[in-house]
């Protein structure tokens, strides 16, 4: 028997009287990945965590955490499960050490390794010198990293973090995201939901875009973005595109799709066939422009952005 998944989920389902917000999810979380549910405001990814942790009861289908039931064996789950949940809970009144101290408590860590564990916990957060501050007076960036030292603090195998950056600011996303990464270097698993993806680009192992409830594509970002099979060439010419020069570009072997905003210009590359990579068009959309009388100023090749993915798998954008 192979030794059980981080999480194993089957033919996931949650609906809301009529409504399903969960249709049918399969999915399975290897130990020691980072895996991230990606998705647009409303797809189901929170319904699905709180379903994997036990929050709420699926309607149809099963969960499974380290081969634990989390409705079934709600303790045993909640001794392997760390959450950061989207909403952040912590208690206002309190400090962040109290904060800390009541929660090693509720989760039995012994009394006398409290205060060696919160302390370290406080430094991982580099919140130390705002230890005995009440959190009503902290940033959003600094509450969130509280949430996640909360959540590290009876050293979960499996720690699972809703929207973690949502509302957070570049530098503190950064430091999120080392935190994020230090759990995987530790050997936790981690399973994240994100509507960012760079995030998720920059942070996972694997990635579930899911959307309306139902799995669109779960791979490994490098591969979505090869699945996409294509590459953007971005021109800017001297003055705006006659229409004779559009339509060329249009007609060549290679151009999947051309967009022109003034004198820019967007022309999606792919592969035309017999081995030939999407940047071998580029040199035919060169000789078109000078052939027409066009006129290159800037020019910049790139890979698609998983934005661009997820718009070419669901014909949505991801923060409409
Ligand atoms: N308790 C509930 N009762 C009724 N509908 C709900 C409930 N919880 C969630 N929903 C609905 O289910 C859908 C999915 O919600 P969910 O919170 O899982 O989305 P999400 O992907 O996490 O979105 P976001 O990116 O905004 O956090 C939404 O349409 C939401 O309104
Ligand atoms: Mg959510």
């Amino acid at each position: 028997m192979s030794e059980a998944a981080a999480i194993e989920v089957r033919g996931l389902v949650k609906r809301f009287g009529k409504f399903t917000a969960v249709d049918g999810l399969d999915f399975r979380v290897e130990r020691g990945e980072i895996f991230g549910l990606l998705g647009p405001n409303g797809s189901g990814k929170t319904t699905t965590v709180n379903m994997i942790s036990g929050l709420s009861a699926p309607t149809a289908g099963s969960v499974a955490i380290l081969g634990v039931d989390p409705l079934r064996q709600a303790q045993a789950a909640r001794r392997l499960l760390g959450v950061v949940p989207q909403e952040t809970a912590l208690y206002e009144e309190l400090t962040a050490e109290r904060n800390l101290l009541f929660h090693a408590e509720l989760f039995g860590i012994p009394a006398r390794e409290r205060a060696g564990r919160v302390s370290a916990m406080l430094e991982l957060a580099q919140l130390t010198d705002r230890a005995r501050s009440r959190v009503g007076t902290f940033s959003g960036g600094m509450k969130r990293r509280l949430a996640i030292a909360r959540a590290l603090l009876h050293r979960p195998s499996l720690v699972y973090l809703d929207e973690p950056t949502l509302g957070v600011d570049v530098q503190a996303r950064r430091v999120i995201w080392d935190y994020i990464l230090a759990m995987k270097a530790e050997g936790r698993t981690v399973l994240l939901t994100t509507n960012y993806l760079e995030e998720g680009e920059r942070l996972c192992d694997r990635m579930a875009i899911i959307d309306h409830g139902r799995l669109v594509a779960l791979d490994t970002p490098a591969a979505l973005k090869a699945r996409f099979g294509s590459s953007i060439l971005e021109l800017e010419l001297q003055a705006p595109p006659a229409a004779d020069l559009l339509a060329a570009i249009g007609a060549l072997a290679g151009v999947r799709e051309l967009g022109a905003d003034g004198e820019r210009l967007r022309v999606t590359l792919a592969a035309a066939g017999g081995g030939d990579a999407p940047a071998a068009a580029v040199p035919r959309v060169l000789a078109e422009v000078s052939r027409l009388g066009g006129a290159v100023r800037h020019l910049n090749l790139r890979e698609p952005s998983l934005d661009e993915v997820f718009l070419g798998l669901t014909g949505r954008g991801l923060r409409d």
